[in-house]
């Protein structure tokens, strides 16, 4: 049932001609309002189409960035300022300059949950659902991935004929799950088929039936003749998988698997964007686009 909220907000995004994009992590209430839902990848192929002016992206800040640098004459807006994704912040350019000089030759392939400026010296960008594909496809054989070890561990197992160097950062959340968490939820659900995303370490994506991303993970469960899943990812998918597929039933890996900066948004939120009472206006530097942009496009060229 749509409430209020929700109303005011579909009436207004057409008046004043507002695209609302929202990550697979958002809540129901929000995913009914968005124009679209999806992925880091599909949500960045999206806002480079959006016709809308006016962006309102429900995620994290590094996913507002990201439209930004697509489409830099739209007015974007962040829904919740404090929305930030903590692996983002975890390396930065000097870091990572340094780093380089002991790799020299190497691709320097960045997981898109970055900040712009560690982009500017990245050569790629991945996601978790096209990281696989743009590695092979890189003419490069010697990569340095940062700064997820979990999803650059899994590139490693699936693209061998690559030499991968690795950087220790990750994700809070997915790094969090131990294999004893993935033994004690496959005990406790015999049946179940267990589907993670690669942020996870590798001795709980050894164990999975299915690795992908939010939409991968989604698409598989959908999809499935099976009737049971354990979810390795936050656990909102979950819910939403519960909404999908009433007749099959969903587990969460663990009750930990929260990603509390995923959560902040509200649907109040959205509606303040569109009314133009609250969110932040993402401001940033022409050159900064210009040289971040680069390794996204690229991203979209080799992931298509
Ligand atoms: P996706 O690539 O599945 O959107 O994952 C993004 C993310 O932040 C996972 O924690
Ligand atoms: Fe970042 Fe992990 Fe949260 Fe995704 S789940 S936004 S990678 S902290």
């Amino acid at each position: 049932m749509i409430s209020n909220v929700q109303e005011r907000i579909l009436k207004l995004k057409k008046e004043r001609d507002v695209c609302v994009l929202a990550h697979s992590y958002m809540s129901e209430e929000i995913c009914e309002v968005a124009d679209f839902t999806g992925d880091s990848y599909a949500l960045s192929v999206k806002a480079a189409s959006a016709r809308q002016k006016t962006v309102v992206m429900c995620g994290v800040r590094f996913m507002a960035e990201t439209v930004k640098m697509l489409s830099p004459d739209k007015k974007v807006i962040l829904a919740n300022p404090q929305a930030a994704c903590p692996m983002a912040e975890q390396m930065d350019k000097e870091l990572i300059s340094e780093l380089k000089k002991s790799y020299p030759g190497y691709a320097v392939v960045a997981y898109i949950n970055t900040t712009a400026q560690l982009k500017t010296i990245a050569d790629v960008c991945v996601t978790s659902s096209s990281a696989v594909k743009i590695c092979r496809a890189l003419p490069q054989k010697d990569i340095l991935f940062i700064p997820d070890i979990n999803l650059g561990s899994y590139i490693k197992k699936m693209v061998p004929e690559k030499n991968i160097a690795l950087v220790s950062g990750g994700c809070p959340t997915h790094a969090r799950m131990e294999k004893r968490d993935a033994l004690a939820a496959k005990a406790a659900h015999p049946g179940a088929l267990l589907l993670v995303h690669p942020e996870c370490r590798p001795e709980v994506t050894q164990l999975a039936d299915y690795v992908g991303s939010t939409t991968g993970i989604m698409d598989f469960a959908v999809k499935s003749e099976a009737e049971e899943f354990i979810i390795g990812t936050e656990n909102s998918i979950v819910q939403h998988l519960q909404f999908k597929c009433p007749d099959k039933k969903f587990y969460p890996l663990s009750k930990d698997m929260v990603c509390h900066n995923m959560r902040l948004t509200t649907l109040c939120d959205v509606l303040n964007c569109i009314e133009g009472k609250g969110g932040e206006e993402i401001i940033m530097p022409p050159e900064l686009i210009a040289q971040a942009v680069k390794c996204i496009e690229k991203m979209i060229e080799l992931g298509g």
